[in-house]
């Protein structure tokens, strides 16, 4: 029924229930149809001719806003927790923690370095974040049919709200659930704003936020795409859930978490950097 879900990429534990639910949600229409989408990972590249692309928190550590000395502290904390974040031999309970202890350490860093707010444009301009492949379509086409798209990402929603707009697709239809910073009054970083969302957390970030998810209780019906386990409970807000179709990225440690994946989400793309699939999947729900 869709001829890219036999793309090369693509592994489906249950295709028949991929198939069942979505012949549920087109006969739903949709206009009862919202899309969830993780942020780092998931929109954006994971690896761009061999190398890696960078997260939000990556853009602003490799930004001519951090000191030197800094940045050796941040790849260090990289370098000891991102092992952490894919390992599949510890389970969520044992890495929370770290994770905790990740974003922790990186924010208090971050806030040491007098970040300016003007700066940000900049920095995001001269990085290497790039979307994958197909976003153009993806938000146009979700923006045209009036579908609401959250972008949830424990990643840092201003750098985030950057890349967007640069790439001209933040649009009314798209709404952020993220790690935005406090400013002073001259501009300058002092904190994190709110609660922390790491990526054990969605869950408790999406309970906070009922009111958008009250707002939205015509549509029911839900697409959720991820790149990490913790993204599966992104949707855990959503009222009164008619259907959800869960789509995840498998990008690094392929061959040891595929199982878990295969497990998690009815769709998995494999070492696919483009957005063909869910494109896919979108006009055929529209
Ligand atoms: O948008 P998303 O929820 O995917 O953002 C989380 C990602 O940010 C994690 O997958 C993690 O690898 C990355 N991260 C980072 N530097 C930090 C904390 C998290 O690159 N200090
Ligand atoms: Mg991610």
């Amino acid at each position: 029924m869709i001829p890219e879900l036999s793309n090369p990429s693509v592994c489906m534990k249950d295709p028949e229930r991929v198939k069942e639910i979505l012949e549920s949600m087109v006969k739903a229409g949709s206009n009862t149809v919202q899309v969830i989408s993780d942020f780092d990972m998931t929109l954006t590249r994971f690896a761009h001719n061999g190398k890696r692309c960078p997260t939000c928190h990556n853009i602003l550590d490799n930004s001519m806003l951090i000191t030197e000395e800094c940045k050796v502290k941040l790849k260090d904390l990289l370098n000891k927790y991102y092992p952490i974040e894919i390992d599949c031999t510890r389970s969520i309970a044992e890495k929370l923690p770290l994770m905790v202890e990740w974003w922790t350490q990186a924010h208090e860093l971050l806030v040491k370095q007098d970040i300016r707010k003007d700066k940000l444009a900049i920095v995001v301009r001269q990085s290497e974040a790039m979307l994958r492949e197909g976003y153009q379509l993806f938000f146009d086409h979700l923006h045209e049919h009036s579908i609401p798209l959250l972008i949830f990402s424990a990643g840092i929603g201003d750098v985030l709200e950057e890349v967007i707009r640069q790439a001209g697709v933040f649009h009314p239809n798209v709404k952020v659930f993220s790690n935005y910073m406090d400013f002073d009054e001259c501009g300058v970083l002092k904190a994190f704003k709110g609660v922390l969302i790491h990526i054990y957390n969605k869950r408790e970030g999406a309970l906070l936020n009922t009111g958008h998810f009250q707002e939205l209780r015509t549509r029911p019906n839900v697409v959720l795409m991820g790149d990490s386990l913790g993204d599966l409970t992104m949707a855990d807000g959503v009222q009164d859930m008619e259907n959800i179709l869960k789509i995840g990225f498998l990008n690094d440690k392929v061959e040891e978490r595929k199982q878990s994946y295969l497990d998690a989400y009815d769709i998995v793309l494999i070492k696919d950097e483009t957005l063909v699939v869910p494109n896919a999947v979108l006009l055929y729900l529209t």
